[in-house]
């Protein structure tokens, strides 16, 4: 492609229908905001990322922040007075750049590359001032119609609102993603005037603009509506996010992940998967997570920004937050990895088992009923049932360590902070404040007393 080719993503607006006092592409579908995905579309397209420019005016810095580190340029939109003022307010940084420019809006998530380059590619050999996206809705209901002249261009685009009955009936409806020859734009993009009804300035009233200076203006239909599906609601958002997901998951399910009822599962924009793994119902994989080949995810876990390597079994209603699972860990069913955990390979982690900020090493164990937090457990050891780690005094948190090959007796409570040494014993039952050296049995309980007839005496 020869032409420099720019993209404006429009994305000022508050999105009044949203009803949200947050920015409407601040929302997200499919784990990323709405704005995400659109300049994720618009990156292969653009020349350069400093050829991508999002207006933003809404919670401008959250939207910044939100696009931060993609080489993005902003522009700004201080008062939202419509599509074509935002437009216009990209100019002193598109105008010098020449070639074409792409518009898109950035309540449009579904939008993919492909489209963005065909139309691109259509408008690069076409002597049309502008190309644009159409398709047809069953429901075109809130859209602007395509109203088209006898040639089939477009003779202009009406608004939901300013439609006569008969363009009501129309189907085609405008994407709102175009391809204008830059110069043509930046020349008449002054013309837009007031619309009478609500005093912004319509980019879609460019098209007659540009239509009365003799030039066309073309459609490209495309037979996939749902891609340009726009969010003005809740509702939409439900519905793209929904289709987002099915989408990220027949990608995972073309490279060789399992998904049992993938219309349950929810996996994340960013996530990676390896072959032959398998992921069961209701099962939700977010952020940056990465899981490896040969994995088990069970039903209704969630995952969020963790790594699992190769061969991890996570059992039913799991949940894991920034954890990592070395080769071959199992934990679940019903275990809670909160955060920065680190399983080595072959470590278990049984039912109601609480992990925050500890590493369990490999080898080791944890079956049942247990709290460790703030804690380095070592190869091979094994927690007992109800051991409970106290790492919190109600002013700070403390450090505990276990050596490898140690036993912990059941409803063991170690009072951190506290070390025990290599191959050493905990009885079950014991309160451990103090350091226990290696090789060591450590007994922290009351003897046991016997009262033998006390029973029968009671009873009388
Ligand atoms: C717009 C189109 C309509 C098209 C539909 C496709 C116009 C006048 N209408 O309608 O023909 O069928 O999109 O989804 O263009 N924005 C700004 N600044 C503003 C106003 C809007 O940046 O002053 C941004 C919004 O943040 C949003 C996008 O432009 O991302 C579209 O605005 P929206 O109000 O959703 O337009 P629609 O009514 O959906
Ligand atoms: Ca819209």
């Amino acid at each position: 492609m020869s032409e420099y080719v720019s993209v404006a993503i429009l994305a000022a607006g508050l999105g009044t229908r949203m009803r949200s006092r947050k920015a409407k592409v601040l929302h997200r579908a499919g784990g990323l905001t709405l704005l995400e995905h659109v300049v994720q579309a618009a990156t292969p397209v653009a020349s350069s990322p400093e050829a991508i420019v999002a207006v933003v005016g809404h919670q401008a810095e959250q939207v910044r922040v939100a696009l931060a580190g993609r080489g993005v340029r902003f522009a700004e939109q201080t008062e939202q007075k419509g599509t074509g003022h935002a437009l216009a307010c990209c100019r002193e940084i598109l105008q010098p750049l020449g070639g074409l420019v792409v518009v898109a809006y950035g309540d449009c998530p579904l939008l993919c590359p492909e489209t963005l380059l065909a139309l691109v590619a259509r408008q690069a050999s076409s002597p049309a001032a502008a190309t644009l996206i159409t398709t047809v809705l069953p429901d075109p209901h809130g859209y602007g119609r395509i109203v088209r002249d006898e040639a089939g261009n477009v003779a202009a685009i009406v608004e939901q609102k300013a439609a006569t009955e008969e363009q009501q009936r129309i189907g085609e409806i405008n994407s709102g993603i175009y391809c204008f020859r830059g110069d043509l734009l930046w020349k008449h993009i002054g013309e837009l005037h007031p619309n009478p009804a609500s005093g912004e300035l319509y980019l879609t009233d460019l098209v007659e603009i540009l239509n009365g200076h003799g030039h066309h203006i073309v459609p490209m239909e495309v037979a996939d509506s749902r891609e340009l599906l726009g969010v003005n609601t809740r509702v939409e958002l439900a519905e793209v996010d929904r289709l987002l997901r099915e989408r990220k998951s027949r990608e995972l399910m073309l490279s060789g992940v399992t998904i049992v009822r993938p219309e349950t599962v929810s996996v994340d924009a960013a996530v990676q998967i390896g072959m032959d793994t398998t992921v069961e119902p209701f099962a939700q994989i977010l952020g940056n997570t990465v899981i490896g080949e040969d994995c088990h995810i069970g039903t209704g876990s969630i995952i969020r920004d963790s790594i699992l390597e190769d061969g991890v079994r996570v059992e039913d209603f799991t949940l894991i937050g920034t954890s990592r699972l070395d080769r071959g860990a199992q934990v679940g069913p019903f275990a809670r990895l909160r955060f920065d955990n680190h399983v080595e390979s072959g470590a278990h982690v049984g039912n109601f088992v609480e992990l925050k900020k500890t590493r369990l090493g490999a080898g080791a164990k944890s079956m049942h009923l247990a709290y460790l937090g703030d804690a380095s457990i070592g190869d091979k050891v094994n927690v007992g049932a109800g051991t409970i780690i106290c790492n919190y005094d109600g002013k700070a948190k403390h450090q505990t360590k276990i050596g490898k090959n140690s036993f912990v007796g059941s409803n063991s409570t170690l009072v951190a902070p506290v070390e025990i040494g290599e191959g050493s014993y905990i009885a079950a039952g014991s309160v451990i404040t103090e350091t226990v050296p290696d090789d060591t049995l450590a007994l922290g309980r009351a003897r046991q007393a016997m009262k033998p007839g006390w029973p029968s005496r009671r009873r009388k």
